[in-house]
C-alpha cells in the first residue's frame, strides 16, 4: 500500500495580474481544488484524479487552461492539453482545440484510440463526435489583456496535476490556453512529452514558455532521470541547470513513486499545491 499524494499548479504568478487580490484568489482556488483533488484520489486511481483535478482548474478562469484561456494573434482562443497514465505509458492530447470547455476531458476520450494525439480541426471534429458541445472560453479579462498585447507582448501560464494514488499508479495531466497571442498554428508543450509525462517512477506537469520547455525536454528528461536511479531532487536540478544557458523560463510540479513531491521554477513564481496525509503546501 503506498501513501498518496498530489501536486497540481496553475502557472506563473507573473501571468494575468500581479495585485495581492489576485494572489490571495489564486491561493484561495489552489486550497479548494487540492482539497477536492486529495478526497478524490481517496476512491479514485491516479490517473482519474488527475484529470479531475484539471477539470476543476479548467473551470476556474483564474488561471490559463479552459474557461479563461489566452488569445492567439488572430483573436481566437486554442487550447492544448494531455495525460499521462503512468501505469499502462500511455499519452494522448489535443492540440489547438477550440471552442470546447474541458480539453483535458477530450484528451481523455483518446486515451483510449489507436490515434490519440489529435490537433487543429481534427480534434474538434473528434471532440463533436463524442458529445463534447460547443462552449465559448473567453472572459473579459482576457479580452482585455489580448488587445493590451496588440501593443505589447506579457508572460505565460497553464495548469497541471501529478497524482499517486494508494495502489503506487501515478498519472500526469496538464492543459493550457497557449502563450497568447502567438502565430496561428504554434504548438504548445502542453500537449507533449516535453511538458507533460509519468511512468511507473515518476510524473512531471510543466508551465512556462512552451518553447524553452520543449529546448529542455524537461518533463520527459527530469522522468528519465529518476527511472535511472536519481533522485527527483538532482533529476529535477539537474534538469533545470540545463536550461540555464538559453534562460529557460519554466516551472514544474512532480512526484516520485516513492511519494517525494517537488515544485520548482526558474524564474518567479510558480503557483502550486502539494499534499500528502501529513502535510499541505500551497504558494499562490
Ligand atoms: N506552457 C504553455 C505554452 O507555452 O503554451
Amino acid at each position: 500500500m503506498t501513501k498518496p499524494a498530489i501536486t497540481i499548479h496553475g502557472g506563473f504568478f507573473s501571468e494575468l495580474t500581479t495585485s495581492p487580490e489576485t494572489k490571495l484568489a489564486k491561493q484561495e482556488a489552489l486550497r479548494f481544488i487540492i482539497r477536492k483533488s486529495w478526497d478524490f484520489l481517496q476512491t479514485h486511481s491516479a490517473l482519474q484524479t488527475a484529470i479531475y483535478a484539471c477539470t476543476l482548474l479548467e473551470d476556474d478562469p483564474l488561471f490559463n487552461a479552459g474557461t479563461g484561456s489566452q488569445i492567439q494573434s488572430d483573436g481566437v482562443i486554442r487550447m492544448s492539453a494531455s495525460i499521462c497514465d503512468g501505469e499502462t505509458q500511455k499519452f494522448s492530447g489535443v492540440i489547438n482545440l477550440e471552442d470546447v470547455k474541458n480539453p483535458v476531458l477530450v484528451a481523455e476520450k483518446l486515451l483510449d484510440c489507436e490515434d490519440r494525439i489529435l490537433a487543429g480541426e481534427g480534434a474538434l471534429r473528434f471532440a463533436r463526435s463524442h458529445g463534447f458541445g460547443y462552449y465559448d472560453p473567453r472572459i473579459p479579462i482576457r479580452i482585455q489583456d489580448y488587445e493590451a498585447r496588440k501593443k505589447a507582448a506579457s508572460k505565460t501560464g497553464t495548469i497541471g496535476c501529478v497524482a499517486l494514488d494508494s495502489e503506487g499508479r501515478l498519472a500526469a495531466a496538464t492543459s493550457t490556453g497557449g502563450k497568447g497571442f502567438e502565430i496561428v498554428g504554434r504548438v504548445s508543450d502542453s500537449a507533449t512529452v516535453a511538458g507533460n509525462y509519468a511512468n511507473q517512477f515518476c510524473g512531471v506537469s510543466c508551465t512556462g514558455v512552451g518553447e524553452d520547455i520543449v529546448n529542455g525536454a524537461v518533463a520527459a528528461k527530469i522522468v528519465t532521470r529518476v527511472t535511472d536511479g536519481m533522485p527527483l531532487k538532482e533529476a529535477v536540478e539537474k534538469t533545470f541547470a540545463e536550461l540555464k544557458p538559453f534562460d529557460g523560463f519554466a516551472g514544474i510540479v512532480a512526484i516520485d513513486h516513492f511519494g517525494n513531491m517537488i515544485q520548482k521554477d526558474s524564474h518567479p513564481h510558480i503557483v502550486y499545491a502539494l499534499k500528502n496525509e501529513g502535510s499541505e503546501e500551497i504558494f499562490g
